[in-house]
């Protein structure tokens, strides 16, 4: 189905709202949501993390999935509708440039779940001795080629799903794989429930360390994963939200994705921390907890191996469909601007975030001396997308929906039924979301000088 002006949309409203629950099911769910839940306390985490979705996450969502349904066309564009100042298409350019960074370096994250998922598959991973994990994720990450390899595979597999289209690459891989990860998640999770550290699980998950609010860190560390997990502020929500096609209404399909997000982060820490404490390991590992500390537990479980290979297959898949959407902000805007067709743009823009990640990729090896800003290239790369890039367009976002915007423009694009809620989105947007975001701004540049 093709609209009058040629351009792409999805198949119907299930297409379109599977297609945004798989980029925001991602890494951030899984490898992320654990470590940072796991860091934080778990439960008083959790309720700040629900609060935040439904106070401000949630409302952004809504802000950037209507303002790419009104606008009809890529991230800059939808920023200089006639009688704005053409300033604002800054905006669009730089979060335009946040996808295209945070996937040069996702990119590789996701290849080493690649890595760990063929080391299951083939067994290889499985007969290590448990003492010897760590020492092999390092030297995994050493490696003057490996990672690199994985990679540019992992890239090359993105590039593919979006060279096919909107419906028949981004749209297909998202029906095909979506019910696939659920019905995985909630299998793990029923597994790991049932090796003996569910109570501990439920309770680290469920009741909450009150001290653990007094501690501003957690309120940040909740907005980060908020905006991250939910992708908001990337330009990806503006770029999907302008494939719909009339008729779909956005409130409750922005609730069901907002919701679903937040589920698959819920079940997927039942799947990791029950194993975790069935085993006596510590869930506030950092970062490593996927790859270093989930090892571990494979390889003390019953049935491990299989565990972690559905458990690998899990994460692939999920930062495929995420990686997809970071990748279409990009060709989307290309697309537009040249006039070339689809795939035309796709090979040299994947291939451009792939050379963009070498320094992430070999970061952790053979450049293991490069420093950017005191850290190692991949931390780096995250710190700028993530803490800085992300933000601002953020903030840039909702003040353009909330503010540049006619009022009257904006409530109708949002298509809330309801006044009250309409006024309290509105409001949500001006005033609540770029204050909340603003705040983890200056905070995150001060915790970081
Ligand atoms: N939300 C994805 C995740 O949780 C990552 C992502 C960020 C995807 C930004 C798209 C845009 O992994």
């Amino acid at each position: 189905m093709e609209p009058h002006d040629g351009r792409e949309q999805w198949g119907n409203r299930a297409g379109f709202m599977l297609a945004t629950l798989a980029s925001a099911v991602g890494l951030g769910n899984i490898w992320r949501f654990s470590y940072v839940a796991g860091e934080n306390g778990g439960a008083a985490f959790l309720l700040v993390y629900v609060l935040c979705v439904l106070a401000i996450g949630l409302p952004a969502m809504l802000a950037e999935l209507a303002l790419g349904a009104r606008a009809r066309t890529d991230v800059v564009a939808a920023f200089a509708p006639a009688g704005v100042s053409r300033a604002w298409r800054a905006a669009g350019a730089l979060a335009a440039l946040a996808s295209f960074l945070i996937l040069s370096y996702y990119s590789v994250v996701a290849g080493w779940a690649c890595r760990y998922f063929t080391g299951y598959l083939d067994g290889s991973l499985a007969r290590l001795p448990r003492e010897t994990l760590a020492a092999d994720f390092a030297a995994f990450l050493a490696d003057p080629t490996k990672p690199l390899i994985w990679h540019v595979a992992f890239m090359a597999a993105t590039g593919t799903v979006v060279a096919a289209g909107v419906q028949r690459g981004i749209e297909r891989a998202a029906r095909l794989l979506m019910p696939l990860l659920a019905a995985l998640v909630l299998l793990l999770a029923g597994y790991a429930l049932s090796l003996g550290g569910a109570a501990k699980a439920f309770a680290f998950l469920l009741v909450p360390d009150w001290s653990r609010l007094a501690d501003p860190g957690l309120y940040l560390a909740a907005i980060g994963q908020v905006f991250f997990s939910l992708g908001i502020g990337m330009g990806v929500l503006v770029t999907y939200g302008s494939y719909v096609g009339s008729g779909v209404r956005l409130p409750g399909a922005a609730a069901v994705i907002a919701a679903g997000d937040t589920a698959f982060a819920l079940i997927a820490g039942l799947a990791i921390f029950p194993a975790v404490f069935a085993f006596g390991l510590d869930p506030a590992q950092g970062p490593a907890l996927a790859f270093e500390t989930l090892p571990q537990v494979f390889a003390l479980m019953p049935g491990g191996r299989w565990f972690a290979v559905a458990f690998f297959f899990l994460l692939v898949t999920a930062a495929l469909t995420s990686a997809v959407s970071l990748l279409e902000v990009p060709v989307a805007y290309a697309m537009r601007r040249s006039g070339r067709s689809r795939l035309a743009v796709t090979v040299p823009l994947a291939l451009a975030a792939a050379l963009a990640g070498i320094p992430a990729a070999l970061g952790t090896g053979v450049w293991r001396d490069i420093k950017l800003l005191g850290r190692a290239p991949l931390e780096a790369m995250d710190h700028i997308a993530a803490d800085l890039l992300l933000p601002v367009a953020a903030i840039a976002l909702v003040a353009f929906v909330g503010w540049a915007l006619p009022r009257q423009e904006t409530l109708a694009a949002a298509d809330i039924r309801s006044a009250g809620l309409a006024r309290a989105w509105h409001g949500a947007v001006r005033y609540l979301a770029p204050l909340a975001i603003a705040l983890m701004l200056v905070a995150n540049a001060v915790a970081s000088s």
